[in-house]
């Protein structure tokens, strides 16, 4: 074989090819596989192509093993695929497809080899593998795919006008890779990209957000989003984040490029998590700033209330892109929302109080929160770098200290709205919210005990004053 395969994909590719042999239909490995194999990265699914019925090979694969494993048919596809020992092996018969202007559904007929790689999109995703007794295990490598994996580089196998207009996906697929490989995107791939951007238009949400989601995971965000944002497919993909580029100037003061700060913190956090949520909040964190910049005379520009803003703005940007609406939704905003709490602590107020006050905010959030303020401070000041780290480990430290002693995340008063009720006979309702929240906040503020007894003479006291009594 001229790419590295373990024991058990040799094995597979043996009943492939005898599989194949036997029915007479030319079968190749092909595309991500070939490519992460050259590039000695991990892959857990294989693409076949057969010169004839993927469908049937499919089937006759699964016929050579016992018991034989289910066979996954998409007729309208016209590919079926196994699952053996956890690995994915998707069988489709070669085609030429020529795609119609306006649909994103490609009118596909039957093709021979040499068709089914020019049709790829990129040239190292068009190396393929023989599965035929005459040449198994040779490179089948018609556009000098490998010379760019040597290279680095992404370069579509034909015209790039072509290849983008059949598929426009392809465009950020592009993008992903040069992010996800650390690879370049050849000159004449990258110009006939940036004509092509407005076709991103016909591709479905769900397609753009899961390449948007890859290039936000892959190693070094900040190389995908600066690639989207340059060719212009950030424009349609993504404005409010392009809203963030630039630094205007007002008397002589101007404020940092957004765009480029925000770019920095996912960079930063990138090392530290690979929880696509966690690196969201980064993305989004400073997402309010455009909507509440003004310029203060005498003293320069200001984001007041950004955070608020910016929380606000993540449920309408989550629908936008398709993202999960609960969860993982309220778990960004959250982020956002308290992004500048453990930072605008001076030393003064790191108080107890307020260390409980963010514990209690935050709750199982508090650690992530934590990394997202260490990324976010991106200052080329190193006095003021230094001020925020050497304040940044001070909070952490308190965090730490009232944690253990008060034990405030994920903590619940000790007195619930259930029990103020059935004490004062009370029905669901104001007073009861506002006699729940007294004691949360004297608890927080450490005006009262974390306990009890304290908590409950709060309750009569406060209830008293509404002229409230025990009905028992
Ligand atoms: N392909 C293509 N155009 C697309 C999508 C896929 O030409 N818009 C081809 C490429 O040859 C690609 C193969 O289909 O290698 C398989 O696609 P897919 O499984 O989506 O991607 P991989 O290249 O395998 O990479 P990854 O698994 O990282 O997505």
């Amino acid at each position: 074989m001229d790419i590295q395969c373990s024991d058990k994909e040799l094995f597979l590719f043996k009943k492939i090819a005898h599989a194949a042999a036997e029915g007479s239909v030319p079968a190749y490995v092909v595309g991500g596989f070939v490519r992460d194999k050259l590039l000695g990265r991990a892959s857990k699914d294989a693409d076949i192509v057969c010169v004839g019925d993927g469908i049937a090979l499919a089937q006759a694969v699964a016929n050579r093993f016992s018991p034989p494993p289910n066979v996954a048919v998409y007729k309208n596809f016209g590919t079926a695929s196994i699952k053996i020992d956890g690995f994915d092996i998707e069988f489709v018969g070669a085609r030429k497809e020529s795609y119609r202007y306006h649909s994103r559904n490609p009118e596909v007929a039957p093709g021979t080899m040499e068709e089914d790689q020019l049709r790829r999109d990129f040239t190292i995703n068009a190396l393929a593998v023989s599965l035929n007794p005459a040449d198994y295990g040779q490179l089948i490598d018609p556009f000098n795919g490998q010379a760019d994996l040597a290279n680095r580089l992404i370069r579509t196998p034909l015209s790039p006008d072509q290849t983008f207009s059949d598929d426009p996906l392809r465009m950020m697929r592009a993008i992903r890779f040069a992010s996800q490989l650390g690879f370049s995107i050849e000159t004449k791939t990258w110009q006939g990209l940036c004509l092509q951007v407005e076709r991103i238009r016909i591709i479905s949400q769900e397609r753009i957000t899961e390449e948007f989601n890859k290039i936000l995971l892959s190693e070094k965000p900040s190389v995908g989003l600066d690639l989207m944002y340059r060719s212009g497919l950030m424009h349609i993909v993504f404005p409010q984040l392009v809203d963030l580029a630039g630094a205007e100037y007002v008397d002589g003061m101007g404020h940092k490029d957004n765009f480029y700060h925000t770019l920095q913190v996912v960079d930063n956090i990138a090392p530290f998590t690979q929880d696509l949520w966690l690196r969201w909040a980064a993305l989004l964190h400073d997402i309010g700033k455009p909507a509440t910049k003004r310029f203060e005379g005498g003293h320069g520009w200001t984001f007041h209330g950004h955070e608020v803003v910016g929380g606000r703005m993540v449920p309408k940007i989550f629908t936008r892109m398709k993202l999960p609406q609960h969860e993982k939704m309220k778990y960004v905003r959250k982020l956002v929302e308290l992004h500048l709490r453990p930072i605008s602590l001076t030393k003064e107020e790191i108080t107890d109080s307020a260390i409980r006050r963010l514990l209690f905010d935050a709750g199982d959030e508090i650690d992530d929160l934590m990394l997202l303020c260490s990324a976010d401070i991106t200052s080329k000041n190193k006095q003021k770098v230094k001020r925020f780290r050497e304040n940044f480990d001070l909070v952490r430290q308190r965090l730490q200290e009232v944690e253990e002693k008060d034990r405030i995340r994920n903590w619940q008063p000790p007195i619930t709205g259930e029990m103020i009720m059935a004490i004062f006979g009370l029905p669901p309702g104001r007073v009861v919210g506002d006699i729940k929240n007294a004691i949360r906040e004297a608890i927080l503020d450490g005006e009262i005990e974390n306990n009890y007894d304290a908590a409950f003479d709060l309750m009569i006291q406060r209830a008293a004053a509404l002229n409230l009594h025990p009905v028992r």
